[in-house]
């Protein structure tokens, strides 16, 4: 069988514990970043560090900070609280970077206590000559489990000869600055970034299923996002085993295989004898691959995220209604062709491959730069693998980063992954406080300025000092910027749309129009109404005038007239009316009697041709010569 290409060894150490194969001869790739030194010039340099496999790297970024090596609980195992020993900086100061001795206790713990004494980040010093490896997360231990959810900051070891001239450096007295650096932690080749989750559908395995199912629903709308504006291409990936040849009749190989052996999987409750077998798991995670294999095929591979989260949910172990009676419901439900996923699936009782499983174990198996995937879950991005707390944000940024800069689609540049430097003096942005509008962008580079859109509104300008409103709508915001004001329902507005970036006051104002424009008393300061018969009265952005006596006040030119000049208007207009009335009669006339001659004509030309050649209206030709020779 071509599948026994591993280690059997590995499988011969415990049935029960196929999944923790860390014993599996593979080849492990570690993730490195680079750690630069930036001071003291006597180390100056980059060196490499092993990115560790919790906590949240800043993909696509880099952070400074100042290298601390305590005085006391140099490995990091007891709480720094205890020895009095805080890692906070001052404002304005660079964070520290506590380096810690390996040895005694778990990475992570020392990670987490760092972290609780207000480290910015951490550097593992190896204890011993060796290449760098990753410092993954205790699998097993409960207790741990519980913090290393909420570790945050990023570490990661270094050398154990790099460790012994930082630690000189620093006692020597000198400041030792260094930097991390993830700009290069994800290659980024083109335009489209591939990434694969390495997954199980298995719901009852602890912290870490837990972490990864509540990773599925959270990144589930940025990952529809990404494939659906073909940003990217995502692949779902299931790890199984296989029994040895020797054990396929085996209990153990029977309640944990499918298709005799071939594909395996941990029974969930680490109890052949009740609850859900490993063997169901296999088949979930068979129907799941093949839910996305037919979603991929009608050009839908992101149904496979609606359908991994839709079954968490309608589906969980504990209920007991992790079975096929309830992924098919969802199946159903989500549109996708049933008969085709069953195809798909093939019979797990034959004792011959299955084509998707089959593949799935070569996949395993690593690649170029990436390593064979033994841990789960797993996330593999632009075929590097990615290490760090599966966590939407930091994992978009990991995304990001796999694209060029300026081709990056919009996800990125959002909420998700953005880095707050806006909180802190809106980025040195410009803003308008009191219309709540800043120029101030975070994204997952840093922050940006740049004159937003408002409500499809534009914003123009430098970003920094200056964004004013431009185009249609601009008055809609903050009136433009321009002054406005309301009396008695009337508005007044500086504001014009086709005015780019200008206040004008409006007639009957004067001012700068932006902080104020002021009514002209007409009356005094235009002279209006000025005439002998003329009564004026100033109001707001407008006069009025009346006129004495019988006279009627012209506002065009300013005068009172008699009138009577308005009784000569009437009659001419009563002229006008006559007049146009006699040139209708007499363009109708015309029309009649042009249409007659055209049809008098048109019945003579057909009459005429009717003679030399048959027409198909036969019958009405000669009625039209009759009637009109009658
Ligand atoms: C981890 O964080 C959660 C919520 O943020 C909190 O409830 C929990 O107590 C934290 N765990 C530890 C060990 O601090
Ligand atoms: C999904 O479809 C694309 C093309 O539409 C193809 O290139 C890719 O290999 C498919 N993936 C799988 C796992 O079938
Ligand atoms: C305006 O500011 C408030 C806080 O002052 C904030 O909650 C709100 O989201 C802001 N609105 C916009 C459109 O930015």
């Amino acid at each position: 069988m071509g599948c026994f290409k591993r280690s059997e060894s590995a499988i011969l150490l415990g049935f029960t514990l196929l999944i923790f194969a860390e014993s599996v001869v593979g080849r492990f790739v570690v993730e490195k970043n680079s750690l630069r030194v930036t001071s003291p010039d006597s180390i100056k340099g980059t060196h490499d560090s092993a990115i560790g496999n919790f906590g949240i790297p800043q993909y696509g970024g880099s952070m400074a900070g100042t290298v601390m090596y305590p005085k006391e609980n140099r490995k990091g195992c007891k709480n720094f609280d205890d020895f009095g020993i805080s890692f906070k900086s001052k404002p304005g100061a660079l964070p520290f970077f506590v380096l810690v001795d390996r040895g005694d206790c778990f990475f992570a713990l020392k990670v987490w206590n760092a972290q609780n004494a207000g480290a910015a980040a951490v550097l593992v010093a190896d204890d011993m000559e060796e290449a760098l490896i990753t410092m993954d997360s205790p699998e097993e231990v409960h207790a741990s489990a519980k913090y290393i959810a909420n570790i945050t900051i990023p570490s990661a070891l270094i050398n154990k000869n790099f460790g012994e001239n930082l630690k000189k450096a620093i006692s020597g007295g000198d400041m030792v600055n260094v930097n991390l650096d993830w700009r290069e932690a994800v290659p980024h080749p083109d335009d489209r970034v591939e990434y694969e989750l390495w997954t199980n559908s298995n719901d009852e395995c602890g912290v870490k299923c837990d972490m990864l199912m509540e990773f599925v629903k959270d990144f589930k709308g940025a990952a529809q996002i990404l494939e659906k504006g073909g940003y990217t291409q995502f692949t779902p990936h299931y790890i199984t085993w296989y029994c040895p040849r020797a054990f396929t009749i085996s209990k153990q190989c029977k309640s944990q295989c499918i298709n005799h052996g071939r594909y395996c999987a941990p029974d969930p409750e680490q109890d052949f004898s009740s609850g859900y077998e490993g063997k169901d798991v296999v088949l979930e995670n068979l129907r799941q691959l093949c839910v996305f294999k037919v979603a991929n095929e009608t050009k839908k591979p992101w149904v496979w995220w609606d359908y991994v989260t839709d079954f968490q949910i309608r589906c969980p172990m504990k209920e007991k209604k992790y079975n096929k009676e309830c992924a098919d419901g969802v199946i159903k439900s989500l549109g996708l062709d049933l008969n085709k996923i069953e195809k798909c699936m093939g019979d797990p009782n034959v004792d011959s491959d299955n084509p998707v499983l089959k593949e799935e174990q070569n996949a395993q198996i690593g690649k170029g730069s990436r390593g064979d995937v033994t841990i789960l879950p797993t996330l593999v991005v632009n075929n590097r693998q990615y290490r760090g707390k599966l966590e939407k944000g930091a994992i978009l940024k990991a995304i990001c980063s796999g694209f060029e800069e300026t081709t990056e689609p919009s996800v990125c540049l959002s909420g998700d992954v953005e880095t707050n430097e806006c909180l802190d003096n809106n980025g040195g942005c410009w803003q308008d406080k009191t219309a709540n509008i800043t120029a101030c962008k975070d994204t997952f580079r840093g922050k940006v300025c740049e004159c937003p859109v408002v409500n499809g509104v534009r914003f123009k300008g430098d970003g920094y000092s200056s964004c004013t409103a431009s185009g249609p709508g601009r008055c809609k915001i903050n009136n433009g910027g321009c002054w406005h004001e309301t009396r008695n329902g009337i508005t007044f507005s500086a504001c014009m749309d086709n005015e780019e970036g200008k206040c004008t006051c409006p007639p009957g104002f004067k001012g700068d129009g932006v902080n104020s424009c002021k009514d002209i008393d007409e009356c005094k300061e235009k002279k209006a109404c000025q005439c002998p018969e003329c009564s004026c009265k100033d109001t707001w952005g407008s006069y009025d005038c009346t006129c004495s006596g019988d006279l009627l006040y012209i506002r065009d030119h300013d005068t009172c007239i008699s009138k009577r000049a308005t009784e000569v208007k009437s009659a001419w207009a009563a002229v006008w009316v006559i007049l146009i009335g006699l040139a209708m009669a007499a363009g109708g006339g015309y029309l009649v009697y042009k249409y007659r001659l055209r049809s008098y004509m048109d019945s003579e030309i057909r009459a005429i041709m009717a003679q030399y050649m048959p027409l198909d209206s036969q019958k009405e030709v000669p009625n039209h010569v009759s009637d009109d020779r009658a």
